[in-house]
């Protein structure tokens, strides 16, 4: 009896996560905004042509906006009156970074086409045709979000998850967000590329316990490589997320490191301490590697998380406030 309830009930909760997305398309703008794919596209190119490193860059800032209320744009919303906003959150102040590019999107786009263009959907076809750019990566961006006016902190401090957590608190995350193990594991994959400040290892290097100042799951040699990049007490410099290849590629190279201990933060080992995780990280790391594939279905499950469609939310004129 009981199971058949929770079936049941579980069953109804499914029905209702898929309809709320059931409005994103591909040609979302076609009609109304017929060339914004390929604006935005020749945009991010020109910034990525700049400044390579944006690219990661943009992709997590895809990332923080969908798993905080959603892919709204919450995350570009600036203080909000008497609180604290996105921006504000341990996991964004400090190295969440692209904001400038996703208003010089917005601000041609708007020429092109006023009041038409989410900013949510600007920040998602911003991070795909950024790494499409970067290269080895592309995935579909359906289209159609709109934009909430809400952004806190303290939601964002809740919802996103830190550097330090273990396999459990990381995976009750995500399936907060109706993500599974298997998302999880190929989502992190994205850190193969990018930039941390060595603010974020300074615990895991220098402050692991009392007893062991170094956590002494990260690699001996590896470890000592890190601490010659990142001195005790340096909060600043940036090192590359995967400092094991010359250069900062798209590869599957990620669940190589896991493996052999050479990831930077507590939630990248933690994708090895689970047996279901563990096998999803072994099939990746094989030759023909299914990653970017996978990768491309994840991220684009990703970008339906919570998605006002419809006549919910609205069209903001400047991505950093509410109309
Ligand atoms: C599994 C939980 C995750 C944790 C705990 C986590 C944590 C972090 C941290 C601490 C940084 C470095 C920030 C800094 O100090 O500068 C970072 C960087 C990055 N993360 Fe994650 N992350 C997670 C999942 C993801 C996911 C799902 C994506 C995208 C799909 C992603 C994409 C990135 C990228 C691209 C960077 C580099 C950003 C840049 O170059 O500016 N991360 N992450
Ligand atoms: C669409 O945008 C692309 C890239 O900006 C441009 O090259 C092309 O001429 C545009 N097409 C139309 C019909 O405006
Ligand atoms: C680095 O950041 C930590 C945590 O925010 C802080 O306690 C520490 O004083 C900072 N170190 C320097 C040198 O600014």
């Amino acid at each position: 009896m009981a199971s058949t309830w929770i079936l049941r009930t579980f069953g109804v909760l499914v029905v209702m996560a898929c309809s709320v997305d059931a409005q994103l398309s591909t040609r979302f703008y076609n009609t109304r905004c017929p060339n914004v794919t390929a604006r935005v596209g020749e945009i991010i190119r020109g910034h990525i042509r700049r400044d390579r490193t944006m690219a990661p860059a943009l992709l997590r800032l895809h990332f923080h906006d969908c798993f905080v209320r959603g892919c709204d744009a919450s995350v570009l919303l600036n203080n909000p009156s008497g609180g604290r906003g996105e921006k504000e959150a341990t996991g964004n102040k400090f190295s969440i970074r692209g904001f400038e590019i996703i208003d010089d999107v917005k601000a041609k786009i708007e020429a092109m086409c006023p009041g038409v263009v989410s900013c949510a959907d600007i920040l998602a076809l911003s991070a795909r045709d950024a790494m499409r750019a970067f290269g080895g990566i592309d995935w579909a961006v359906p289209l159609g979000r709109r934009d909430g006016t809400i952004t806190s902190a303290a939601e964002a401090n809740r919802d996103l998850p830190p550097p330090f957590a273990n396999f459990n608190t990381l995976s009750a995350i995500f399936r907060r967000k109706g993500l599974s193990v298997k998302d999880m594991v190929i989502l992190s994959g994205a850190h193969t590329v990018g930039l941390t400040r060595c603010a974020s290892m300074q615990t895991r290097l220098y402050n692991f316990s009392p007893t062991s100042p170094t956590d002494p799951s990260i690699d001996p040699a590896f470890a000592a490589s890190l601490k010659r990049e990142c001195k005790r007490g340096d909060n600043n410099t940036l090192i590359r997320n995967d400092p094991t290849k010359p250069t900062d590629t798209w590869d599957p190279n990620y669940y190589s490191n896991v493996l052999r201990s050479k990831s930077l933060f507590i939630s990248d080992d933690a994708m090895k301490r689970s047996p279901e995780a563990r096998k999803i990280v072994l099939t990746q790391n094989q030759p023909g590697s299914p990653f970017s594939k996978e990768f491309a279905r994840a991220v684009e499950k990703m970008g339906r998380i919570g998605v006002l469609t419809g006549r919910q939310g609205q069209i903001r004129q400047r991505c950093s406030r509410g109309n």
